[in-house]
């Protein structure tokens, strides 16, 4: 019945047929009227047709694995000639992956399509990739799929055309709903060779997307009537709304309470098309709609319910965050234009005089002799000196990075170059390497598809830290970046795709500044299809490589991201300008490379472009010392910017990198947090407080961990901040006593002089905090201090990750560590501790010296009578005297 009633769709449409009633008493300019009316109606009637006629109807479903997978083949109703011939049968293949996981792919019946490889994102596979069997029974109801474990609920609808939807058990809540859409045509779902659009309808007053990246925002979240373009490319991030250097098709949807209150606010859900071609998403607000160049439909669904839950799920699939090591958490300076090695010595000395925390010098491409990968320039930066000035760094507890491109300079005296050509190892065009330009003049790119892409890269790498012990590698301009754009070949759809991708926000063509899409990877693989992947690959075989080199955790900057390069990678927001603006726009950028799954990020201190002022670096430092990626770097021609340049910068820098370094293992064990779950290290407050529904909206503040929240001035001539503080009382952890209250969210306005930053933690935490120090090793030496927040609504909880910092593996068996936990109980006038030791291994080989526990949050007609800490290893150590309202306690404890 169903055939039959597609075929007849598939006619041309019928006409309005003219009235015979009236017609002869016509006269012929009426007629001529009549012609010109009903020429306009003819294509109107059949784009009314097409409205309810376009797309595909469901010939078979078939489930399968005990009712875990459906799979259903799809029939074009009617074609359309736009962007290309369609593809007539589809295969739609919907499973439960996990009880919190859902996946649905569709694409070709019976052509394999390009899809992002296992070896690159290792994934379930076990969708059959054809026409389903014979046996498969024509559909007569709609079909469900859903698991009584599961919150997700899958709805095939065997309408014409077909449809589908993603909903939530408990609540009924449509997550996605893929059916015809009013606003174009009834079109939901097209599928071509080189243009694939899906659609769905959002409830537009209760979502709050956030993701979609990477793009430069002053909002976090989504804005409605925006297009998203994908696409990776070397574009500065000063410019907001177009595509940047990394491809990220994955967001959140934090939802408000329906009017039922069904849906208790902040029920979260994420969504990931795994797919790496070019893509334009279309979000209206009450829609979203993805339009792609290539690939399959590959939806991933993460039932959440919380945000952390949401990345948890999303980290599980694309692979958890990298550990990084222990001193990437100091704090980092770079310029770009660094002339040489005395250059570099007298800003370490910059920073020792004025005693700001420095942790790592970096180098752009001035350290390199022509501009080639792998050497250093004999006159400003030679081997024999840069060796010493390395080793200096080491003796002194600093470390030292420097940047990698990937062109590879075309010049036959020079050994990579060489060892490239013998190993073959270029992205080709017609047969040849591809030549393309950067820095040093014609290039070559290494192709990281290829297996023998990683052999040479780590073998250059081991030759060059051989001679050099650089510590971490910063990989730039792999979007790919090139200089030129090369002229697309004749008539070739790649390089000319039909449906042009918004691309630098004027549909550039996608061959711009980069490698073309007709250039051949390894095994044929078009850089039409792998172009977002490169910078991924090459993290991947940089972090292997580095791995190899030191034998330690590696740390590696990549610019640019795909869909889990924070398995490899730390990452920075790229060129940003010097403006206030820019500073603003850091926050959305960071906290969504949170939700990707890289959450060691941070964006050049100080801007990146044009020159600074005093007022903006002493801010932008406020703000970045708390980035969980804290990098001074600025350009070539733009003034100096360390710390120390002006008083008052150096003054604020000292105050908040010294805060920093006290929260080193805060942040650390964050870090451990984030591996172990993919929670990010800075989030949006949201996180913590996804009830407040007026916290979706805020894009000037984060939180660290959970309790730690950072309010900004990103104003010139500020000296207040109007902060949003959920409910609770909030401490200033730069001067205890300062404290505010609220016991329901609200807007509060906070002094925020000169030469202070708002920085609060919450009732109901423990931190546990360092002394100062110079370096990250100077301040690891130092006793641990627990700052505890008493809350007298509940327990306070804190925890400690202890490892050596530098081992490969963070946790997990075969290596040394700790995790320590405290819970802090509020008994009358006791407060009782009890610390858990998760994994006691590397606590019982080290002391570490607990000399001071300070108590803030009491109620003020309270005096604490005494406190006890009980540890699991049996060690009691009690103090119970004197001890008065916010005042602090003395004794030392031993894990
Ligand atoms: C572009 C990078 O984004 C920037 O940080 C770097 O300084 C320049 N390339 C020069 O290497």
């Amino acid at each position: 019945k169903l055939e039959a009633k597609s075929e007849i769709m598939e006619g041309e449409g019928e006409r309005p047929k003219p009235s015979h009633s009236f017609l002869p008493n016509l006269h012929y300019k009426h007629l001529i009227f009549i012609v010109i009316f009903v020429s306009f109606l003819i294509p109107l009637s059949c784009g009314k047709k097409e409205q309810v006629g376009y797309g595909y109807t469901i010939r078979y479903v078939g489930v399968g694995e005990y009712g875990k997978l459906m799979t259903a083949d799809l029939q074009l109703i009617k074609t359309s000639s736009i962007y290309g011939p369609d593809i007539r049968n589809l295969i739609l293949s919907a499973s439960l992956e996990t009880k919190d996981r859902f996946r649905i792919r569709i694409t070709d019946s019976y052509s394999p399509r390009w899809e992002i490889p296992q070896e690159i994102i290792p994934r379930k596979t076990h969708f059959p990739n054809r026409s389903p069997p014979e046996n498969y029974q024509p559909p007569l109801e709609n079909h469900f799929l859903s698991s009584p474990n599961s919150d997700l609920i899958f709805t095939l609808r065997n309408t014409t055309p077909f449809g589908f939807s993603v909903a939530r058990r408990s609540s009924g809540d449509v997550l996605f709903d893929a059916s015809p859409d009013p606003s174009d045509s009834g079109t939901f779902l097209v599928f071509k060779d080189q243009y694939i659009q899906l659609s769905s309808s959002l409830p537009v007053h209760r979502s709050s997307l956030y993701g979609l990246g990477e793009h430069t925002k002053k909002n976090f979240k989504l804005e409605h009537n925006q297009t998203l373009t994908l696409w990776n490319a070397d574009i500065l991030s000063a410019y907001p709304d177009v595509n940047l250097y990394g491809s990220h098709p994955f967001y959140i949807d934090v939802r408000s309470p329906d009017s039922d209150a069904r849906v208790p606010a902040g029920t979260t859900h994420g969504v990931l098309l795994l797919n790496s071609n070019g893509m334009d998403v279309i979000y209206s607000g009450d829609r979203i709609t993805y339009k792609v160049i290539g690939g399959v439909l590959d939806l991933y669904f993460f039932a959440g319910p919380s945000p952390e839950l949401v990345i948890q799920q999303y980290t599980e699939l694309i692979g958890r965050p990298t550990p990084m090591p222990y001193w990437s958490f100091g704090f980092h300076q770079c310029q770009y234009g660094y002339e040489n090695i005395s250059d570099l010595e007298s800003v370490v000395s910059g920073y020792a005089k004025a005693r700001i925390p420095l942790e790592v010098m970096w180098t752009d491409i001035d350290y390199m002799d022509g501009y080639k990968d792998f050497t250093l320039d004999p006159i400003n930066f030679p081997l024999d000196q840069m060796k010493k000035f390395v080793n200096t760094l080491h003796q002194n507890g600093k470390k030292y990075v420097l940047i990698l491109d990937p062109g590879i300079s075309v010049n036959k005296t020079y050994g990579t170059y060489i060892r490239g050509m013998q190993a073959d190892v270029f992205i080709k065009r017609d047969g040849i390497p591809y030549l393309g330009e950067s820095w040093p003049g014609p290039v070559y790119f290494p192709d990281f598809v290829n297996p023998v892409g990683e052999i040479f890269w780590g073998g250059e790498i081991k030759i060059f830290r051989d001679l050099l012990p650089f510590d971490g590698l910063w990989i730039d301009m792999n979007e790919i970046s090139n200089l030129i754009t090369s002229p697309p070949t004749p008539n070739s759809t790649l390089d000319d795709p039909p449906y042009k991708i918004n691309n630098d926000g004027t549909q550039m063509p996608i061959n711009n500044n980069t490698v073309p899409a007709t250039s051949l990877h390894f095994g044929n693989i078009t850089e039409y299809n792998a172009h977002n992947l490169y910078g991924l690959l090459e993290s991947k075989v940089t972090n292997a490589a580095l791995i190899n080199v030191t034998g330690k955790r590696p740390f590696v900057l990549s610019r640019s991201t795909f869909v889990s390069s924070g398995k490899y990678a730390a990452h920075w927001t790229g060129d940003n300008a010097a403006k206030w603006d820019d500073l603003a726009y850091t926050i959305p950028a960071i906290l969504n490379f949170g939700l990707f799954g890289i959450p060691m990020v941070g964006a050049d201190i100080c801007g990146f472009v044009g020159n600074t002022t005093e007022e903006l670096c002493q801010r932008w430092i406020q703000l970045g010392a708390f980035y969980p990626f804290a990098r001074d770097h600025s350009n070539k021609d733009s003034i100096r910017q360390e710390l120390y340049v002006w008083d008052s910068v150096a003054a604020s820098a000292r105050k908040v990198l010294g805060l920093r370094y006290r929260l080193l293992p805060y942040f650390y064990t964050l870090m451990y947090e984030a591996h172990k779950k993919g929670t990010p290290i800075a989030r949006p407050l949201f996180f913590s407080f996804h009830q407040d529904i007026k916290t979706y909206k805020i894009n000037s503040q984060f939180l660290i961990g959970k309790g730690v929240m950072v309010s900004p001035v990103l104003q010139s001539g500020v000296v207040s901040v109007d902060a949003y503080l959920p409910a609770g009382n909030w401490f200033d952890l730069f001067n205890y006593s300062n404290s505010v209250s609220t016991e329901v969210g609200k807007y509060i306005t906070l002094d925020a002089p000169p030469d202070h930053i708002n920085v609060h933690v919450r009732e109901g935490n423990i931190l546990v905090m360092q002394g100062e120090g110079l370096t990250t090793q100077a301040a690891r030496k130092t006793a641990f201090q627990l700052l505890v927040v008493v809350s007298y609504g509940g327990n306070c909880t804190g925890e400690v990750f202890l490892d050596n910092g530098e081992e490969v593996k963070m946790g997990g068996a075969g290596v040394g560590w700790s995790l320590v936990r405290f819970y802090g109980v509020v008994v009358g006038n006791y407060v009782t501790f009890v610390s858990d030791v998760v994994n006691g291994g590397f606590a019982v080989s080290q002391k570490w010296i607990i000399d001071k526990v300070t108590f803030i949050g009491l109620k003020k007609d309270r005096t604490l009578k005494g406190y006890e800490l009980y540890t699991r290893m049996g060690t009691k150590s009690s103090a119970k005297s004197g001890i008065r309202t916010s005042s602090v306690g003395h004794g030392q404890f031993v894990i």
